[in-house]
């Protein structure tokens, strides 16, 4: 039996599309933990993606809305505020998506249409969410908002193309309007940045296998799982961290404070 430590809070989770979606694994866990909320993802994905099962499972609503739309946040904000009887404590921003990596565009030859449309979809949005949050009255105080990032803010991966600097937006906004929130109702806001993880958005990265386990060897305590991060999610959306805002967390197993490690050293000497 887990820990209720969400006992009595109601939220939004975004992103869940299949099993090995970090939101998917999230809601499983905030739901053990007593927690109720709303399941939300864009109206396409929610077509192809098999999240009814999910809502099922977790006693949840699902409610379509495009994370770049402010018509349909407002409705999603609205009618979850109905659903659930109430404001909200947490939500999880679990959203990423790049035309440019999706299309295998080089990054010297970025096609700038879609650029925006990356730093809309994965970034811009994040401030769009809060936004409605905050116009709506629609967050009880000492509440917590969360998104995911990635260490691809701070340092170059090759591969990881304009959601890079997708991620560094997205960071950005998280201490800009974690300033803002908490002045105005103590709502805590912050990014966590993890591991390297096998979802759809992480796999359609390419050289994604052989990163992956580069990652794994460069972390002294291996890579962190989806089911690791949705477990950090419950402890940032407890009442155990309310002081914890305008951060950016890393949630790696160690590999962004490590130089080299012996694993790696043993890789690149055979
Ligand atoms: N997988 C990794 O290696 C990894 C590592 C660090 C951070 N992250 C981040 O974690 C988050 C979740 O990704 P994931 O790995 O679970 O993959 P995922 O593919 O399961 O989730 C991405 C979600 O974004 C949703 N989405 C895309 N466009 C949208 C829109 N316009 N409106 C609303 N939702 C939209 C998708 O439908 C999907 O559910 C992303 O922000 C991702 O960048 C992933």
């Amino acid at each position: 039996m887990a820990h209720q430590l969400l006992e009595g809070k109601k939220g939004i989770i975004f992103g869940a599309l299949d099993e090995s979606s970090i939101a998917w694994k999230t809601a499983e866990k905030v739901h053990e933990a007593g927690g109720r909320f709303v399941l939300t993802n864009a109206p396409i994905a929610l077509r192809m993606g098999k999240i009814n099962e999910l809502a099922e499972a977790c006693d949840a609503e699902v409610i379509p809305a495009d994370a770049t739309s402010m018509e349909e946040l407002n409705a999603l904000f609205e009618q979850s505020m109905e659903k659930l009887g109430g404001k909200l404590d947490f939500v999880l921003h679990s959203i990423g998506m790049s035309p440019n990596v999706r299309k295998s565009k080089p990054y010297g030859d970025l096609n700038y249409d879609w650029f925006l449309k990356t730093l809309d979809i994965s970034g811009i949005s994040f401030h769009k969410v809060m936004q409605t949050a905050e116009k709506l009255d629609a967050m009880n105080e000492w509440g917590s908002i969360l998104a995911l990032s990635y260490i691809a803010a701070q340092r170059s991966f090759p591969d990881y193309s304009d959601m890079a600097q997708a991620k560094s937006v997205l960071e950005s906004i998280a201490r800009s309007y974690g300033y803002r929130f908490a002045k105005s109702k103590k709502v805590r806001v912050n990014t966590i940045s993890q591991s390297p993880t096998m979802t759809t958005a992480g796999s359609g990265v390419p050289g994604f296998d052989v990163f992956f386990s580069y990652a794994d060897k460069m972390s002294p305590l291996g890579n962190a799982s989806a089911e690791d991060c949705a477990n950090y999610i419950v402890a940032m959306f407890s009442d155990y961290t309310r002081m914890v805002t305008m951060q950016n967390l890393m949630h790696d197993g160690g590999f962004s404070s490590s130089g080299i490690t012996e694993d790696l050293i043993k890789e690149l000497t055979k």
